[in-house]
């Protein structure tokens, strides 16, 4: 697949979560948190998880109805997942995909309703109650599946408790196990869950499953890796969030803990650790979309 074909394959991806999104975050919630909802998840962010959930799925040739509930899902959680992050309770950030954060924008008890909502809102969108006389378009035990997959990500051993560590790791020197143990579970168990809900959408051989699940696993935490980098390489405007933040409060990340040239050469790897994961699939061609993304995620630069 050569990069303008994934080019138009991903705009075309990216519009169609915009949509479904657009349909699914209300805007008549009361009092004003449908507003803030909205606010927090359409309108920006390069909408990675749903990319790889959509390429996952492809790569199985599995459901695309199922997948790209998968998508909306696991973006909402992401939402939910920035916007507390924001809070000054945690990062005490301003600024968010090129906007003031949401509690800057609704207060900070809103914002932490509005996040709670969209982690609500992600697991009613993966429960299609049966049309009228219809099958359900997502069947029970593939419902129940993603489910799992995606509140496990979410949960205490993945991303709420990735960010409970990376609190309670503020000016303390992480040594690199530490370190990959909370990059893995803030960041990298959404993205990884994001693959495995798109291979959960088709049938998968046990084997290839546990290598997109390493695939998930490399690129989930060179994704981390990368953000660590970008914190001190790009600028604010570039990456629509403040530029050098993790430096100013302190905290432990992998260029604090290995040096700049050691991360970038980390995220490589990990880049590499990635294709050889795809290769061991077995997938082939059929895995192509995947291959490019492994690249986005290291070569991006905001
Ligand atoms: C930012 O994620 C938070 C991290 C997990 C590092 P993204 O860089 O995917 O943010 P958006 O969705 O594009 O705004
Ligand atoms: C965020 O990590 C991980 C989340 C679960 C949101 P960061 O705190 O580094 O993300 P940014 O840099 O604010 O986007
Ligand atoms: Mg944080
Ligand atoms: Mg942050
Ligand atoms: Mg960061």
């Amino acid at each position: 697949m050569n990069g303008h074909e994934f080019d138009l394959w991903s705009q075309a991806q990216v519009a169609a979560v915009e949509a479904a999104l657009e349909r699914w975050v209300p805007s008549d919630a009361p009092a004003g948190l449908g507003q803030a909802m909205r606010y927090g998840v359409l309108d920006g962010g390069k909408r990675l998880r749903p990319l790889l959930v959509l390429a996952s799925c492809d790569a199985v040739a599995g459901s695309v109805p199922a997948a790209m509930r998968a998508a909306v899902a696991v973006e909402l959680i992401h939402a939910y997942s920035l916007v507390h992050d924001d809070m000054p309770c945690m990062d005490n950030d301003i600024l968010r995909r090129g906007k003031p954060t949401v509690h800057v924008q609704y207060g900070q008890a809103q914002a932490m309703l509005a996040g709670d909502a969209m982690q609500a809102l992600a697991f009613e969108v993966l429960t299609p109650e049966p049309g009228p006389g219809g099958a359900p378009e997502v069947a029970p035990v593939l419902q129940a599946r993603l489910i799992s997959l995606l509140a496990r990500a979410a949960g205490h051993a993945g991303m709420a408790g990735g960010q409970a560590i990376d609190l309670a790791s503020i000016g303390r020197p992480l040594d690199e196990g530490e370190l990959r143990d909370m990059h893995r579970r803030k960041t990298g168990a959404l993205l990884q869950a994001s693959v495995l809900m798109g291979a959960a959408c088709g049938d998968i051989r046990p084997e290839a499953r546990d290598a997109l699940s390493d695939y998930g696993a490399a690129i989930g935490l060179a994704f981390q890796v990368v953000d660590d980098i970008l914190d001190v390489t790009q600028a604010s405007e570039t990456l629509g969030k403040t530029a050098g933040k993790d430096h100013d409060h302190n905290k432990p990340t992998y260029v604090s803990v290995l040096g700049l040239a050691a991360a970038r050469s980390h995220a490589q790897a990990l880049r590499e650790q990635a294709h050889a994961a795809l290769r061991r699939s077995g997938l082939g061609g059929a895995a192509s979309l995947l291959a490019v993304l492994a690249d986005k995620v290291v070569e991006r630069e905001s």
